[in-house]
């Protein structure tokens, strides 16, 4: 089914270093071989990095957008297997607190991509930011990666607080990273979402979980996204069933879209 408003999903997580970025490759390539059109944009503007992933280096990226210099159809990067990139550019100060300015006019850019694609999927990076929670409240889906640590954990729940508490934002998805096993995720997931439960009256929704593998930072290394060089693992069909769940979900409408994005922005 292909309609005239993508669905957004924001990936987001307490704690840096969690999978965020690994996943959310990933699941664009999933996504992408279900006949997705996939939009993916770095917006972890600290320590950009879904183009090394793919393996490629855009000329240009959301800093040369946001100077004038260029529209954004010029910055959207092609990666080989047909989903398309908004690079970031790393280490700028201007960007890991975007301005009122800068978030309109990423808004009003985005806005004109509506139609071209089915699915658009922001790394947010991680934490507390204010980019962060801007990009995690346009979306109409926040994906929460934890992984077992209690670290992870923690962090986790106090972005969900924070986005809760000044954002209403209350559909969390939760996917849990680098487990051992299932009981060992549901058992992470159990803890945060009783206590999202128990201090902030809210459900969280189960997606899945991800095996850790050692091959992932191989794949990494080599600059060659995970899932292309081994479609068949474990981890694998695991985020194939995440991807396939995703889409299961019914999209909150009432939320989300880039005309709420805009509406935000401008109420900010
Ligand atoms: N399921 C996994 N198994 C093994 N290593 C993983 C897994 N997920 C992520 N990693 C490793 O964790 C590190 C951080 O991943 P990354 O996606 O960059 O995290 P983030 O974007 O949250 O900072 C990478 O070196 C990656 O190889
Ligand atoms: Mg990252």
């Amino acid at each position: 089914m292909q309609t005239n408003i993508p669905r957004i999903m924001a990936v987001s997580s307490g704690k840096g270093g969690v999978g965020k970025t690994n996943f959310v490759t990933n699941i664009a390539l999933v996504f992408r071989s279900l006949q997705k059109r996939v939009l993916v944009m770095d917006a972890d503007v600290g320590l950009s990095n879904i183009d090394i992933m793919f393996g490629i280096a855009p000329k240009y990226n959301i800093k040369h957008l946001l100077a004038g210099e260029k529209s954004i159809k010029d910055i959207i990067a092609h990666t080989k297997e047909g989903i398309d990139i908004i690079p970031a550019s790393s280490g700028i100060r201007e960007m890991t607190q975007l301005s009122l300015n800068h978030k309109m006019k990423i808004v009003e850019e985005l806005d004109r991509l509506d139609a071209n694609y089915d699915i658009f999927i922001i790394d947010t990076g991680a934490g507390i930011s204010d980019n962060v929670t801007f990009f995690c409240s346009a979306a109409h889906d926040v994906i929460v990666i934890v992984t077992p640590e209690p670290t992870s954990i923690a962090d986790a729940y106090a972005l969900i607080k924070v986005l809760y508490r000044e954002q209403g934002e209350q559909n969390f998805r939760i996917v849990v990273n680098n487990t051992r096993n299932i009981t060992e995720a549901r058992a992470t997931f159990k803890k945060i979402s009783m206590v999202a439960e128990r201090f902030l009256g809210i459900t969280l929704d189960w997606l899945g979980f991800l095996p850790y593998d050692e091959k992932v930072k191989e794949a990494i290394l080599a600059q060659k996204p995970y899932i292309n060089l081994y479609p068949t693992s474990d981890f694998s069909k695991k985020l194939n069933e995440i991807a396939r769940q995703f889409l299961k979900k019914e999209v909150n409408l009432l939320k989300g879209g880039m005309q709420f994005f805009l509406k935000k922005a401008m109420s900010q």
